[in-house]
């Protein structure tokens, strides 16, 4: 008998995923509606926020998503807020996490406890341009090609096995603004193609490296979405 919870004949069951957010959650909404697509390895599980007022924890209840709020600011340290995180995690049997705009910086123990089963996106072609005002800092390199990662999570902020990457041209005209939507456009399609990689198992990680195979070949981790509208 094929398991209810399996994503069709010869595939294992879909990866029980719990997505981390902290605002406007429009790189979740990627990933929640990717999930919806025929034979995708994956399914969202749950949404958690650190901000009760977080503006994609609305979409996800509209898609019947359960979601839970754990206000930092309720707690007195990163520890007890963690071991929050965790439990939650751990209730809804979670598999993977996928960090999306979630802006809390996690302890070694909590990336310890999660190793190589959580992943981030970063606005940058990274190791460029880890941490925050990513946009206005390319701009202000003079750089023309700019991008978005998902890699791995390690202590390290921004750091840790790359498994998918876009690459996104800065304009003479562009804003951090500007830029930073053409970005997020990037994003939207990344992470869900990033997530499908390791969720179905032909992206693995070997050492600090993924290392992505299909049928004997290598599997394109780079695009570079068209200009054209
Ligand atoms: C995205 O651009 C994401 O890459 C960035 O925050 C935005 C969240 O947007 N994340 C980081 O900068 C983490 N270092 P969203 O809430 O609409 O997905």
């Amino acid at each position: 008998m094929t398991d209810p919870r399996s994503n069709g004949p010869g595939q294992g069951p879909r990866k029980r995923v719990g997505i981390l957010i902290s605002g406007r959650g429009s790189n979740m909404r990627a990933l929640v509606d990717a999930c919806k697509t025929d034979g995708f390895p994956a399914e969202i599980v749950t949404v958690i926020s650190n901000r009760p007022d977080a503006e994609g924890l609305e979409y996800a209840r509209s898609e019947n998503i359960p979601t839970v709020t754990i206000d930092h600011k309720q707690f007195a340290d990163r520890q007890p807020f963690e071991r929050a995180l965790h439990h939650a995690l751990r209730d809804a049997r979670v598999d993977l996490i996928c960090n999306a705009g979630f802006m809390r910086l996690l302890t070694a123990e909590f990336v310890e406890l999660w190793h190589n089963r959580q992943l981030n996106i970063h606005p940058s072609l990274l190791p460029a341009f880890k941490g925050l005002r990513t946009h206005e800092r390319v701009i202000e390199s003079g750089g023309r090609i700019t991008g978005c990662t998902v890699h791995i999570v390690r202590t390290e902020m921004d750091s840790g096995p790359i498994v998918a990457q876009a690459a996104v041209p800065v304009m003479p005209e562009d804003t951090p603004e500007t830029l930073a939507a053409r970005v997020l456009e990037a994003e939207h399609k990344l992470y869900p193609m990033a997530l499908k990689l390791i969720a179905s198992g032909e992206a693995r990680i070997v050492g600090e490296k993924v290392v992505t195979e299909k049928d004997g070949g290598p599997v394109a981790v780079m695009f570079s979405p068209s200009l054209d509208p």
